[in-house]
């Protein structure tokens, strides 16, 4: 299994990736998730070692931190925890945090809001590798973990269906992408207002590999009809609490429930990235049902992210 480093540095898109980056990232994320068990005796336990991490969040989280944490450790490096008022604030311009941290870290996983911010530290710093781990515009690292855990439901992707039912969010542009790229249809299902924007839908026809298609539903009983599996996410996302209300009302019909999966194929699997709102974009029943494969996407957060450090990080250094 080759590790070789991907022709860009950063992996702040899955558009980073050309298509034999993916499938070389998610053939060592099914190794090291396989090796898991052999604990120090893996053969990636010191593919970091001597090597720096920088941690960057300037928004919440559970998965996307922790995971990377423990990959870091795992394989055999150092976390090196930034504060974001100290690194993102007002003291010294983004490029002069960028080329003081090249100095003495590896490589840098970044949570914002603005995509320019990842650009700005990854333009400043040739040296260091910079990881988007969740940006407005793109999250490219849910989506790896993502379709890691379709092959794994289904084995081969290519002609299978997704529907995306919600937001045309972050989330869904790298869902876009990641499912593009491996020959996967993909729905996006979205009120009016909330559609995946057309840079991504621009971008889109450029990842698509064996004729796979974008298409676009503003009905949620159409844009699920035939899929694979069917993915939510949160309709309020970090930054939009003061459109609570408002969104709560707009995606009403969006809600993923029994009616909504019975328009799916039959065995069709249910996704969401989480955090989870039971209730609101599913039904609790729809999250705990045998379709459901959200703590899997979970899981492999931490296998297709250590794949990520293995190939930007560890195979930079070999
Ligand atoms: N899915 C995801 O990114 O989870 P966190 O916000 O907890 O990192």
């Amino acid at each position: 299994m080759s590790t070789a480093a991907p022709a860009r540095k950063d992996f702040l898109s899955v558009l980073d990736f050309d298509p034999s980056d993916l499938e070389r990232c998610l053939e060592i994320a099914a190794q090291v998730k396989a090796d898991r068990t052999l604990g120090r005796q893996a053969p990636t336990s010191a593919a970091l070692a001597g090597r720096h991490i920088a941690m960057l969040f300037e928004k919440a989280s559970l998965r996307t931190r922790s995971t990377f944490e423990i990959a870091v450790v795992e394989l055999g490096g150092n976390v090196v925890s930034l504060q974001p008022e100290a690194a993102l604030g007002k003291r010294e311009p983004v490029a002069d945090v960028a080329r003081n941290l090249e100095r003495w870290v590896d490589g840098i996983v970044i949570r914002t809001f603005s995509q320019r911010v990842l650009e700005e530290f990854a333009r400043a710093a040739p040296r260091m590798r910079v990881i988007n781990a969740l940006s407005d515009d793109q999250h490219p690292c849910q989506a790896l973990a993502d379709v890691m855990t379709l092959r794994e439901q289904w084995g081969p992707l290519r002609g299978r269906t997704v529907a995306y039912v919600g937001d045309g969010n972050n989330v869904a542009v790298s869902l876009v992408h990641a499912t593009l790229m491996l020959g996967v249809n993909i729905h996006v299902v979205s009120p009016d207002g909330y559609q995946l924007p057309d840079w991504a839908v621009q971008q889109a026809a450029a990842a698509s590999r064996h004729g796979a298609r974008l298409r676009l539903f503003s009905d949620a009983a159409d844009g699920v009809a035939g899929a694979d599996a069917v993915y939510t996410d949160t309709w309020t996302s970090m930054g939009q609490e003061a459109e609570a209300e408002r969104r709560r009302q707009v995606f009403a019909p969006y809600q993923v429930n029994d009616a909504l999966m019975s328009h799916a194929k039959p065995g069709a699997l249910f996704m969401h990235c989480l955090p989870a709102h039971r209730g609101e974009e599913v039904t609790a029943d729809v999250f705990e049902s045998a379709a459901s494969v959200v703590f899997d996407q979970a899981e492999n957060r931490l296998h297709v992210q250590k794949a990520l450090l293995v190939m930007l990080v560890a195979a930079a250094h070999a």
